[in-house]
């Protein structure tokens, strides 16, 4: 019997090249999003489930798995990975679009490791990969909220981990640098600030500019596919980082911080 993925965020991005990847190599795909009609035609394969699931409701992922597995048997690998962007400076943020940005980036991620959790333990047997990003490593200017959320995924899979070491259920984090999907436009949302208007501007150009510019997702489909089969113990997945990881690492962080500021300033020149 062929295996299986369970996929959140499957409408476009990062998780419908991971779908079409791991669908076109022979798995059995669970395709969730919000709204089924958003499906690609080749989700009516019958190696292929589509159902609706919003991560913000855990009666809605509940029951997506408990179709998936009455359809394929079980769920081999669990893809953690719808999220979208809350930018723009602290001070223009509300407190319900904070919510709502842990809601989804966060807790949505616990929520599908709760609802697929039970089924692995009572096999030992699974993998949970999360969509983290090279934002759960570095700080950038104008999106403090989004950073947090990734930041906070990062140490919610590092210490899961434990405690389902046990159960042979292995958790691992995919932290992808810019990638061209939705994320820069339908997938970014922007708070407001005049103070930071000039800030906010040359912010939004900057982003759509990077991911125009980014790999395609289908990369990162490929680093989801290896996560998924190279049995290997790491918990640490860097998709097309660019060169910026290794600058923040290595740069001293005075030049590290004239450099993104720079970059800032160039981009509310242009
Ligand atoms: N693109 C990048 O440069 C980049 C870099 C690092 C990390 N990431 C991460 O990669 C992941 C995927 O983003 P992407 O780049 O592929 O952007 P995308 O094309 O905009 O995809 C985002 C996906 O998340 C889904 N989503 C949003 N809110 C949801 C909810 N409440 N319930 C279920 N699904 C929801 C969207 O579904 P709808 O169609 O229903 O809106 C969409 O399928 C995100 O976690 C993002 O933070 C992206």
């Amino acid at each position: 019997m062929s295996k299986s993925i369970f996929i959140t965020g499957a409408s476009s991005g990062i998780g419908l090249a991971t779908a079409k990847l791991f669908h076109d190599a022979g798995w059995q795909v669970a395709a969730t999003m919000r709204d089924p009609k958003d499906a690609a035609s080749w989700m009516t394969s019958d190696r292929c489930e589509v159902l609706a699931c919003d991560v913000t409701d855990q009666g809605s992922l509940d029951a997506a798995v408990k179709e998936t597995i009455a359809v394929f048997g079980k769920i081999d690998v669990a893809f953690a990975n719808a999220g979208y962007g809350l930018n723009g400076p602290i001070e223009g943020v509300s407190e319900e679009q904070i919510h709502r940005q842990f809601d989804v980036n966060v807790y949505g991620v616990a929520r599908t490791i709760k609802a697929v959790a039970p089924d692995m333990r009572a096999r030992e047997d699974g993998l949970i990969i999360t969509t983290s990003s090279i934002g759960g490593i570095i700080g950038m200017p104008l999106s403090p909220m989004y950073i947090s959320t990734k930041h906070a995924v990062e140490g919610l899979i590092e210490s899961a981990r434990f405690e389902f070491a046990p159960f042979n259920i292995k958790l691992r984090l995919l932290q992808p640098g810019g990638i061209k999907t939705d994320f820069s436009r339908r997938s970014a949302e922007w708070a407001d600030h005049p103070v930071y208007a000039e800030a906010i501007t040359a912010g939004k150009k900057m982003s759509v500019d990077l991911l125009d510019a980014a790999p395609a997702p289908a990369k990162v489909a490929e680093v989801v596919l290896k996560m998924a089969t190279d049995g290997k113990g790491r918990l640490r997945y860097l998709a097309k980082p660019g060169p910026y990881v290794a600058m923040y690492k290595y740069l001293p962080d005075r030049l590290w911080r004239w450099m993104i500021q720079m970059a800032l300033r160039n981009a509310a020149k242009t």
